[in-house]
């Protein structure tokens, strides 16, 4: 049985005063999370706010996901507020109107279709383990990637993901990664991380590896970037045969406001000793604490930081690493283009 104890999916509830050098003006290209697949089901459309606006997400009775602009091309109703899914048609709650999977209209009489070039905008979509990705170019480009399984296989999934609203870019969070210097004082390792892969970026991917003591514990923490939006991280004890999977996503809400959630996954060989579901239960328990105790002072800087455009903060020596990923991170904003 499941432990459903109440988390607190809000680490840090205090308002933000964080302020920027440079606001961003523009969202990166990247695949961007939206929504827990087992949340969309086939009868009612769901409305996330995403890219400063609300994304309307679907499914159809084959089970095919799709994430769209909310307004009717016809007169601008909101398929969030009162759509409906009909097969596999998207029918508008204002006059009835169907989108097929291409956005566009499909009434039977042509006499009350709209126009070709009047469609819905669908985002390019991945339902990937369990998640629903949209992705996100400014011109509405699309992904020359997709994004691969997350391979969670033998691990069992702890409950409530863990949500933050926070201010700042997802290339922040990048760098944070990277950016040994506050282990020691946020994360309460005793030594600085020992590194055992340099952080290295091979096209989309930004892959890193350290080993780090907090307290008793000695673990490795493998971290891999999926484009800006997607950290996947295998955490794994050294001592014990337990790993864990970290999965953090960064969406944008709006320009200077991301969602980040992490959901957590554990995978333990059967003992001996304890019963299979009172150790995942405890692992559970312990893994909870352990994001909470290790997240919550991050989020308050990162609520209350000023914000430097790219290349404007200091570096000490031993962080040119940092300059590199940046400059990774940077042409995402590049590649998305000017919004229209
Ligand atoms: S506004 Fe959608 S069908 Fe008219
Ligand atoms: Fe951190």
């Amino acid at each position: 049985m499941h432990n459903e104890k109440t988390i607190p999916v809000h680490l840090v509830e205090e308002p933000a005063t964080a302020q920027y050098s440079n606001p961003q003006t523009s969202f990166p290209q990247a695949w961007v999370f939206v929504e827990i697949s087992k949340n969309v089901n086939t009868k009612k459309p769901v409305t996330k706010k995403l890219f400063a606006q609300d994304v309307v997400v679907y499914r159809s009775e084959s089970g095919k996901v799709a994430v769209i602009d909310p307004h009717c091309p016809h007169f601008g109703a909101h398929f969030g507020h009162g759509g409906t899914v009909n097969g596999e048609l998207l029918e508008c709650p204002f006059h009835g109107f169907k989108f097929n999977s291409e956005g566009q209209c499909t009434n039977s009489s042509a006499k009350h279709c709209l126009a070709e070039d009047k469609t819905v905008y669908h985002y390019p979509t991945i339902e990937r383990d369990g998640y629903i990705f949209c992705y996100y170019d400014a011109e509405k480009k699309q992904p020359d990637w997709q994004i691969p399984t997350f391979e969670l296989e033998g691990y069992v999934q702890l409950l409530s993901p863990f949500q933050q609203s926070s201010p700042g870019h997802p290339w922040e969070h990048i760098v944070n990664n990277i950016d040994y210097l506050h282990f020691k004082k946020i994360h309460k390792t005793t030594q600085f991380p020992e590194v055992i892969q340099e952080p290295s970026i091979d096209g989309h991917r930004v892959e890193a590896c350290v080993i780090a003591t907090q307290g008793n514990t000695r673990y490795k923490l493998r971290s891999q970037y999926l484009g800006l939006g997607i950290l996947n991280q295998d955490f794994q004890l050294l001592n014990f045969d337990i790993k864990a999977k970290f999965l953090t996503f960064f969406s944008p809400t709006d320009k200077n406001t991301l969602n980040i959630s992490t959901h957590i996954y554990v995978q333990a060989s059967k003992s001996k000793i304890l019963p299979y579901a009172f150790l995942v239960n405890l692992l559970k328990s312990v893994f909870y604490k352990m994001i909470i105790m290790n997240n919550r002072d991050e989020y308050r800087v990162m609520k209350n930081k000023y914000y430097y455009n790219f290349g404007e903060h200091g570096l000490t020596q031993g962080e040119d690493h940092i300059k590199d990923i940046e400059a990774w991170a940077q042409n995402y904003y590049a590649l998305s283009g000017v919004e229209k």
